[in-house]
């Protein structure tokens, strides 16, 4: 394998296919820059005053996490000077954040899910960072209404994932590609490139806690893989969940499978429990850039037009034959 940065592979990008422009290529650098600040700032844990709760609720209802809260802080303060962004939103803050007058702006809004998974913070189980870039439509102010554009109109999407090694995995539209974080040297280095997700599986991933809450075409395909070689699928199904979506969504990305958080009575009046605009519309742009599909289980997620910036939807996404099979049943 060639060995090619992050910052290599973005000039690369924007000088032989165009993908990218100057201002979206400093954009994904600052991120990355973020990335790497994050990681280095959970692997202090116990060390130094980062775990446990941070004793404030935001915007979700959630308690919040120190490290959520460290996380938000440090995309926000790498993102807001550089001259790229006309404006930013997080799960973390109920309102867009709006780059102060002493900066320039400029036309990328970036969405982000600071801290994913971050129950499993203080029990140093993999965490991540979700995010998704749009552009601000011409003569409009970086407010919420500016952002509700639907996943389709992403120009760029990624997460970062700490865990044994910490990655940042990217899709510019052009395919997906992984980068590991070369501790060392202190940046990304291209270790995958255009990953594919498998068609077929074996392997899904659901809190299956819920399963009584769960609608009926979901109880279905749920109690199919359950019956194994003696049900109607005649083969034995494996389970998984991490609870850290970045890291369902990785192993997804890497060996196939399906990801479901699907709507339940539990979360009926909400709309589901992942947030539409910076948890599943980046994961289901990877994912389908990856050749696998992201659908609520009635329609592809990257279509749904966004009515609120914390809005909710049940999620399902991976290999594209299981995916189609659970919409199918939603939609009988
Ligand atoms: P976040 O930590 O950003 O609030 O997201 C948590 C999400 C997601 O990462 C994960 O798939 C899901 O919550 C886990 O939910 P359960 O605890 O209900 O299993
Ligand atoms: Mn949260
Ligand atoms: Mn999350
Ligand atoms: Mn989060």
């Amino acid at each position: 394998m060639r060995h090619i940065t992050l910052s290599r592979f973005l000039i690369e990008e924007q000088r032989s296919k165009n993908v990218i422009c100057g201002d979206l290529r400093l954009l994904i650098e600052v991120v990355s820059r973020a990335c790497k600040a994050i990681s280095i700032a959970i692997g202090k844990g116990g060390m130094a005053d980062v775990l446990g709760s941070a004793g404030s609720d935001n915007v979700q209802g959630e308690v919040q996490k120190k490290l959520d809260v460290i996380s938000n802080e440090i995309l926000l303060e790498a993102n807001e000077w550089g001259g790229h962004l006309a404006g930013m939103a997080s799960e973390e803050m109920e309102l867009p954040h709006a780059i102060p007058n002493r900066y320039p702006k400029g036309e990328y809004l970036l969405l982000f899910d600071p801290l994913d998974g971050s129950s499993n913070i203080d029990v140093n189980v993999s965490v991540g960072t979700i995010f998704s870039v749009l552009r601000c439509p011409e003569g409009m102010e970086p407010d919420e209404k500016a952002f509700l554009q639907p996943g389709t109109q992403q120009v760029c999407a990624g997460y970062a994932v700490y865990g044994p090694t910490t990655l940042l995995v990217l899709t510019l539209g052009d395919g997906v590609n992984v980068f590991t974080l070369d501790r060392e040297m202190g940046r990304f280095v291209l270790t995958q490139e255009n990953v594919r997700i498998p068609e077929d599986t074996r392997e899904f991933a659901i809190n299956a806690s819920n399963m009584r809450f769960w609608e009926p075409p979901v109880q279905r395909y749920i109690n199919e893989l359950l019956a194994g070689k003696e049900g109607p699928r005649q083969q034995d199904f494996n389970m998984r969940w991490v609870a850290s979506m970045v890291a369902d969504v990785h192993r997804i990305l890497c060996r196939g499978g399906i990801f479901m958080y699907p709507l339940d009575s539990k979360t009926l009046a909400k709309g589901g429990k992942l947030r539409l605009m910076y948890e599943a519309n980046p994961m289901s742009m990877i994912v389908e850039q990856a050749g696998g599909r992201a659908t609520d289980g009635r329609r592809p997620l990257l279509e749904i037009q966004p009515e609120s910036l914390h809005q909710r939807v049940p999620v399902i996404l991976g290999s594209k034959n299981e995916v189609e099979r659970v919409t199918a049943y939603h939609l009988k």
